[in-house]
């Protein structure tokens, strides 16, 4: 149970806030994270040493808050379409009221930063209460959860002041990826080759995380767009619905403009009634499978007026520079790991953003760092 101070120091480095620091400890935190999780000579996940075997897993139940339950959702994602395992998630402070009948020995993931929100501690009583075993996926090595869990996956992140959480959420992405893949290999659902190969497309991620800082200048042109806004419309589709959901979080909390987040294919159902243009619609749209689906949502968009900032690649960018006021083109990775590359410019959206509003970026007005009540 270790979770070692990764990166940075505990002042601001010549940064303006924490969070501009901590936004860009991104690619050291995902390198020291998965560092830990993957053997470097055959790029398979190292034993994890558990108390139970993950083979006898056959039912997964996550449950955080705020942006840990976004990485939760990614997780789920990852969980059920590479070990082919259901999983259940909840809001923590759903969980004990929904109350939901759990077979014995089933895995109980908790995520916290820092391990002490009260809500996910009782959600760990009620995995306890179930017979679940129990794994945390925590920043803070003694923290309360990390105390009470069968096993603990320490996120590698260091201290993260800013209350904003950014470098917390990619490591704790970085952690799931690697227990999908284990689960995965446990269940018989990947060969060595394949595992090889997701170990791979996670290792290249620290590099070309940093190759997103180079697009601080694009950031800043759509955030000057953004801040000006009332309301701004989120849209992600399968593994990107959870980081629309974390944009529209990072941005209400500390710009304090009114942002909601939809799975693209829910616009229709009632949130395009909102969209005219004074409603900027920031899609998170990578080419691959679902790339199509989302491109005709936001065609609908945009005929009803709406302002399109899109974070894609290459392909992307060429199918929608019709219909786009701006897309900011990110570096190409597989499907898997997208999800962990595209968390880096929608949180520093938000982030520039807040600069332009002159709000207090790292102690956003009635916020505090961890909730240590329910
Ligand atoms: C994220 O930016 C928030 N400050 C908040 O949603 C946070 O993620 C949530 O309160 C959970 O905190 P924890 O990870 O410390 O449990």
């Amino acid at each position: 149970k270790t979770t070692a101070l990764a990166a940075g120091s505990i002042g601001k480095d010549g940064y303006r806030h924490y969070m501009e620091k901590e936004l860009h400890e991104h690619p050291v935190v995902v390198g020291q994270t998965l560092q830990r999780f993957i053997d470097p000579t055959t790029h398979r996940i190292v034993p994890l040493n558990l108390p139970f075997d993950l083979s006898s897993i056959h039912r997964v139940s996550i449950s955080a808050c705020g942006s840990a339950f976004y990485a939760g959702l990614i997780g789920r994602y990852w969980i059920e379409n590479y070990a082919r395992i259901p999983v259940d998630i909840d809001v923590a402070s759903e969980l004990r009221y929904r109350n939901p009948p759990m077979e014995k020995g089933g895995l109980g993931i908790l995520v916290s930063q820092s391990g002490e929100t009260a809500d996910t501690l009782a959600a760990l009583k009620t995995f306890r209460e179930n017979e679940q075993h129990i794994v945390s996926i925590v920043n803070v090595d003694q923290s309360s959860i990390a105390r009470q869990s069968d096993y603990v996956f320490g996120t590698v992140a260091g201290p993260e002041i800013s209350v904003a959480s950014t470098k917390a959420f990619s490591a704790q992405l970085s952690v799931l990826a690697c227990l999908a893949i284990a689960l995965a290999r446990a269940h018989n659902k990947i060969d060595p080759l394949q595992e090889e190969e997701m170990v791979n497309h996670l290792l290249e991620l620290p590099s070309k995380i940093s190759q997103i800082f180079v697009k601080k200048k694009e950031i800043q042109q759509m955030a000057e767009f953004v801040a000006d806004a009332k309301t701004v419309l989120y849209l992600g589709r399968g593994s990107f619905f959870p980081l629309a959901l974390e944009g529209a979080l990072k941005l209400k909390e500390i710009s304090y403009i009114h942002a909601e987040a939809y799975a693209a294919g829910e616009m229709k159902h009632g949130p395009i009634a909102l969209i005219d243009q004074t409603v900027p619609v920031i899609a998170i749209a990578p080419s691959g499978p679902q790339f199509d689906k989302i491109a005709s949502n936001l065609q609908e968009a945009k005929a009803r007026g709406g302002r399109l900032l899109v974070f894609t690649d290459q392909a992307g960018a060429e199918r929608l520079q019709t219909v786009a006021e701006q897309c900011i083109i990110l570096p190409e990775v597989d499907a898997f790991v997208a999800p962990i590359i595209y968390t880096v410019p929608i949180q520093y959206l938000a982030y520039e953003v807040a600069i332009k509003k002159g709000t207090d970026v790292d102690q956003p007005r009635n916020l505090a760092k961890s909730v240590t009540v329910e």
